[in-house]
């Protein structure tokens, strides 16, 4: 039998890990961690286990009674790292090893002080998901292979470590001039959703189950933004059932953070270009927190089963946006998301197979292959479903479907065979083979339309031959709608277009980050001359993905922009995080010579 994850070193025929007592001494200076990691397996055993590591240094390698068990370090493969084989002696349950993580850790983002809002301490986050728990941990770094925690992180006296788990009883003093926090993790998890930070944190309470982390400087705005959090839990237990993680809090990162949210348990990690002023970007917190249900208690067993974890919790997320503000804006939410599949199909190709759900990702590197399709492809799907069984029905499936599968991580197949099983009929009636199995997008696909809707797209569409909306009717627009109108302005434009833009819709000053960079795309492909000094702001300020390659896309159409987006590269890439300078490189070195 092959191994269940191509990305894994995990054999499950080798003994389990079920449990993790981590210790990690985090060294700012040098920028590693030093860490000690007990695996406790899941019954005695002996014979090889496969760990998976990235740019660890393995210091020794002991067994239940303190004796060494040797072990060897075999060459990175591509994608996967280096392998590291431990041979258990006879009867072992626990196995402890000291290490310590390489200076680049991709796990890892070190930030100087200057990086944050506050200037005057440094800040370290993780970020794991897919496959960089293994630069931090050396253990099976599977989804398949979950376990529960506990840990302490040593850190400077003066910062606040924080960790994506419940706190644990206080232990021994820590060494002087250091803190010592404990957390623990009694629910299983795959090795992806171990999140930690460090830095000058300060929390405000937005429920009795809320709490907010962010700096100093940031905490305010972060509390307003997002005090809705506990209205939003509410409904979205109404819809899939009790919250199962006790707290759900969040931590507000540096701008360097190179995702929109992170669905660590207990703990979201967020952007803080989700902090609009408006609470208009707060569906990225729905996304998030439907994580709690889709994803958290049921994963993807591996990378090619991706869309379940992402498609379920965009189909999810969109729920609680209708439950909370209404269906109206639900649709703007999907045809946000049809504007960005669309897209996605037009950069790989209909026949492209990044655009099958079902992957085969084997010998890919899965950072490199992500894109929006999971997400919009499959959340389509999900709505086909729920429209062809019913809401009610499909309500109860989903229920059924979270019952049966809590705390476990599934394969595309096994979904297909529940919903068999559960919606007799379902599966034939959508066509479901083709939806997983084939690339593009299904003509049976489901449409998302309002009057409204229809009107700001063909607003958008006839801005090319002179159409302009009037004064009163952008004062009526919400940030969503905006935001659609933009998407449908066909670009480039010619200067006098973007100087009417900018001046009515008063754009390059805006808060709201999707409108900005919606914004900022126009004007870099149309090598709109006064937006240059805001495009590099963004550059050198925010590293979300989801900006860094549309705005380098979009300087890659002139000379000009080019020529700039290399100057801005120079600089800012010293403060990217790894991700979002290889994503910045990739999509630079498709330009032109
Ligand atoms: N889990 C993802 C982020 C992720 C995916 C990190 C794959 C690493 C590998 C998270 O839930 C997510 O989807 N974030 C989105 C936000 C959104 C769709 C509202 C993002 O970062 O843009
Ligand atoms: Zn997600």
């Amino acid at each position: 039998m092959p191994r269940p994850d191509s990305h894994s070193y995990f054999d499950d025929l080798q003994p389990l890990t079920r449990h993790i007592e981590l210790s990690l001494d985090l060294d700012f200076d040098a920028r590693r961690i030093r860490g000690r990691v007990v695996l406790a397996l899941d019954e005695p055993s002996s014979g090889p286990i496969d760990l998976d590591t990235d740019g660890l240094e393995i210091e020794s390698v002991r067994g239940d009674d303190g004796a060494e068990l040797p072990f060897t370090l075999a060459d990175a493969e591509p994608v996967l790292g280096p392998r590291l084989r431990v041979e258990l002696s006879e009867g072992t349950s626990r196995v402890a090893v000291e290490y310590q993580t390489g200076v680049d850790a991709i796990g890892l983002q070190w930030l100087t002080p200057e990086q944050t809002a506050g200037k005057s301490q440094p800040f370290v986050f993780s970020q794991f998901q897919a496959i960089h728990a293994r630069s931090v941990v050396p253990l099976q770094d599977s989804p398949a292979a979950r376990v529960t925690f506990e840990a302490t992180l040593t850190v400077p006296e003066q910062l606040v470590a924080v960790m994506a788990a419940g706190p644990a009883t206080e232990g021994p003093d820590p060494l002087p001039g250091t803190r010592t926090f404990r957390f623990s993790m009694p629910q299983a998890i795959p090795p992806y959703l171990i999140a930690f930070a460090a830095g000058d944190l300060e929390s405000r309470d937005l429920s009795e189950r809320s709490r907010i982390w962010a700096e100093p400087a940031v905490v305010e705005a972060a509390a307003h933004e997002f005090a809705e959090v506990d209205s939003m839990m509410a409904t979205a237990e109404a819809m899939f059932g009790p919250y199962d993680w006790d707290r759900y809090d969040l931590l507000v990162l540096p701008p360097s953070f190179p995702y929109g949210g992170m669905e660590n348990p207990r703990l979201t990690f967020l952007t803080p270009t989700a902090i609009a002023g408006d609470r208009s970007l707060t569906d990225v917190v729905a996304h998030e927190l439907a994580h709690s249900w889709t994803g958290n208690l049921i994963t993807n067993a591996n990378a090619d089963h991706f869309w379940l974890n992402e498609g379920t919790t965009t189909w999810a997320e969109r729920r609680i946006i209708e439950a909370l503000h209404g269906e109206e804006v639900a649709i703007l939410g999907w045809a946000i998301g049809e504007q960005g599949l669309k897209a996605a199909f037009e950069r790989f190709g209909d026949d492209a197979p990044e655009t099958r759900l079902r992957t085969d990702l084997r010998g890919s590197d899965p950072d490199a292959v992500y894109s929006i399709v999971p997400y919009e492809k499959g959340a389509c799907f999900f709505a086909l479903l729920e429209r062809t069984a019913g809401r009610e029905r499909f309500d109860a499936f989903i229920h059924a479907y979270i019952e049966r599968y809590r705390f476990s991580s599934i394969t595309t197949e096994e979904f297909v065979a529940f919903l068999e099983n559960e919606l007799p009929g379902v599966a034939a009636a959508v066509d479901v083979h083709t939806w997983l199995y084939e690339p593009g997008l299904p003509s049976n696909a489901p449409r998302f339309r309002s009057e409204r809707l229809a009107w700001l797209i063909a607003r958008g569409d006839s801005f090319a031959n002179g159409e302009r909306p009037t004064t009163e009717e952008i004062a009526d627009w919400s940030p969503s709608e905006m935001q659609v109108y933009l998407q449908h302005v066909v670009r480039p434009l010619p200067t006098e277009d973007c100087d009417w833009l900018d001046a009515q819709l008063v754009l390059t000053g805006r808060g709201n980050y999707e409108i900005l960079v919606e914004w900022l795309s126009i004007a870099a492909g149309s090598d709109y001359e006064p937006a240059f000094a805001r495009i590099r702001e963004v550059l050198l300020e925010v590293g979300r993905m989801k900006y860094v390659r549309p705005l380098y896309e979009a300087l890659g159409a002139h000379p000009r922009t080019r020529a700039l987006a290399q100057e801005i590269f120079e600089q800012a890439a010293p403060g990217y995080h790894e991700l979002s300078r290889r994503a910045a490189e990739d999509v630079m070195s498709g330009y032109p010579d």
